[in-house]
């Protein structure tokens, strides 16, 4: 083996998606950081973008992120050219309820037209015939996920997975109210919300899912646009010889077994350092002082932006 492989049991093990025959590794890639600045417009290097995604691919990442509204479309695109035909077991997850206005916002795309529109996008700029898991992304343009009724979009997105064109819906950017709303209506396989060591409002959420199964997918495990900074972090670091950002994708591996990580970056580089935290383990004692970060006053960071 030369030392570019990294061993598939390296990559936090896996976890089955409920009632699919999904079973990726735990440690993914979320690909929004392949876009231009602001998620807008084509990236700075378009070719490291396809070396991100071919490099993270052989290492044996098999779980991508991304949405049609990155970009917008620009991501997808790169995706395609990077990995199409796409591997045997590699599972493309997207997300769906946003549009981009021309002014980089975010603003939401919900009714049955515009999230039709949008898996059609998703399938043309992917270049698939059906879309394995797809999550409605509610409240956009909310930092914070807000209550309100969620039946109108999801009766939309189960009319397509009847249609054959989405096999599998996930959530996103939502309530724990709007997560029990939707599993009455069908079934839900995945939830993607905002989670990492200084963020830890879906604790009880996350506890709750892995009784029943479900995956829970933190979008920014590492802080998103402005990295996750603590000196508790960085000590813990120094004494396991690894850095911040490698214990904090570790100690979500170990925060509950149904964490799926999407961490993103546009920089093979750190692609290949993030690889590293699936097979670095945190001792308890180490653990309950991380544990301490999300509690309050010591997170720094995380200024982060509204959408994605
Ligand atoms: N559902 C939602 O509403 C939502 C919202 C946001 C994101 N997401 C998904 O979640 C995924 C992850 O979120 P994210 O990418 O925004 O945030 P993230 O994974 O928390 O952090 C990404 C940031 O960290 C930097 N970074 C990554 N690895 C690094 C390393 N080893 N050393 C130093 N810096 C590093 C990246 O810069 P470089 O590019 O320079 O490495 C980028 O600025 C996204 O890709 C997307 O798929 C979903």
């Amino acid at each position: 083996m030369t030392q570019t492989q990294t061993p598939k049991s390296d990559l936090g093990g896996r976890f089955t998606l409920p009632g699919t025959s999904l079973t990726p590794n735990r440690l993914g890639y979320g690909a929004m950081q392949l876009a231009g600045p602001g998620v807008f417009g084509p990236p700075r290097d378009r070719d490291e973008a396809l070396a991100v995604l071919r490099e993270a691919v052989d290492r044996g990442i098999d779980h991508i992120d991304t949405s049609d509204f990155y970009g917008p479309h620009i991501t997808n695109q790169i995706i395609r050219e990077a990995l199409h035909p796409y591997p045997a077991g590699l599972t493309i997850v997207t997300k769906i309820g946003a549009r981009r206005g021309a002014d980089k916002s975010w603003p939401a795309a919900l009714s049955k037209a515009e999230l039709t529109s949008a898996v059609h996008d998703n399938l043309r700029n992917l270049g698939l015939d059906a879309l394995a898991v797809v999550n409605l992304r509610m409240s956009a343009g909310h930092h914070h996920p807000v209550d309100g009724p969620i039946e109108e979009p999801l009766n939309a997105l189960v009319e397509l997975k009847r249609q054959g064109l989405v096999r599998n819906i996930g959530l996103s950017h939502v309530t724990p109210g709007q997560v029990q709303a939707a599993r009455a209506m069908t079934e839900i396989v995945c939830v993607q919300n905002q989670y990492n060591l200084a963020h830890r409002e879906d604790d009880a959420l996350v506890d709750g899912l892995a009784a029943d199964g479900i995956a829970y997918v933190p979008y920014f495990p590492l802080g998103g646009f402005s990295p996750l900074q603590s000196s508790t972090l960085s000590e813990v670091a120094a004494e396991l010889e690894a850095t911040p950002l490698q214990v904090a994708l570790a100690w979500l591996l170990q925060r509950a077994p149904n964490i799926l990580l999407i961490p993103g970056t546009s920089s093979v580089a750190h692609l290949r350092d993030n690889l590293k935290a699936g097979s670095l383990r945190i001792p308890p004692e180490q653990v309950a002082r991380l544990d301490a970060i999300g509690s309050g006053a010591e997170a720094q960071g995380s200024a982060l932006p509204r959408n994605g």
